[in-house]
């Protein structure tokens, strides 16, 4: 591994740790995905064993769930634990107001429905993940969309603006499908000076099932390099 990769995966575990820190005994643990949430996750089993802690898990995406069987964390539905506790999940893209871009893994959906269910959502990211607007560097926004509906929205999205593209990914030929049996629109808008309008436009597209647009959900974020931690914290949560 690279030394400067070496320590974007070293700033990735930091920000891990420290917000494993907010994990209680008998809490209701939402659990991320991608590759710095999966830190999170070996990090809470560690510390499951060690301090004998009662806690039930909700995965966002299969890749959780897998991760969490492994590591022997216990899992629930939100059928159950219709409230979680703590959400310990990454991001693409954080502003200053603690808005997000999400769903590179195109696990927005299910990240989606766990942040809105939980009373303390913590993001963790390394540096690079920090911009001054959503958008910037034309970084896409991620959306999920129903199969059939896959080429009208496309239309719908370039009639708004925005440059969209149906995802593919190696191993697997035609669209990411995911875990909701979904496919995946990444559209590009530039910087997003109003994300708040563009969400709710989005929202009124039909066969839209969520967009990577995370606003007004996180409580606090650890955002990392492998030497330095900056804490970026919201006292409400404001939806
Ligand atoms: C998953 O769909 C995303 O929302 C992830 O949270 C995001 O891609 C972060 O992944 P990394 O921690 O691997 O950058």
């Amino acid at each position: 591994m690279k030394p400067e990769n070496t320590q974007l995966e070293q700033a990735k575990q930091k920000a891990a740790q420290e917000a494993i820190k907010h994990i209680k005994n008998n809490h209701i643990v939402g659990l991320g995905s991608g590759s710095t949430a999966a830190y999170a996750i070996k990090t809470l089993s560690q510390k499951i064993r060690n301090e004998k802690l009662n806690i039930l898990a909700i995965p966002t995406s299969y890749q959780a769930f897998l991760l969490a069987v492994k590591h022997g964390i216990t899992i629930t539905t939100l059928e159950e634990h219709p409230t979680i506790d703590v959400t310990i999940d990454g991001a693409d893209q954080i502003d200053p107001h603690l808005n997000l871009i999400k769903g590179m893994g195109a696990a927005l959906t299910r990240e989606k429905i766990v942040a809105s269910a939980t009373k303390q959502n913590i993001i963790i990211a390394d540096h690079t993940k920090k911009v001054q607007t959503l958008g910037e560097n034309n970084h896409p926004v991620p959306i999920e969309v129903i199969p059939f509906a896959l080429t009208p929205v496309n239309r719908k999205i370039q009639q708004i603006g925005g440059n969209p593209t149906i995802r593919e990914t190696k191993g697997k030929l035609g669209p990411v499908i995911t875990d909701n049996g979904n496919a995946i629109i990444d559209a590009t808008f530039g910087p997003i000076n109003n994300p708040k309008k563009l969400e709710q436009t989005l929202k009124t597209i039909p066969g839209i099932v969520e967009t990577g647009l995370f606003l007004n959900t996180t409580n606090i974020a650890y955002i990392t390099t492998n030497t330095t931690t900056e804490k970026i914290e919201r006292k409400q949560k404001t939806t």
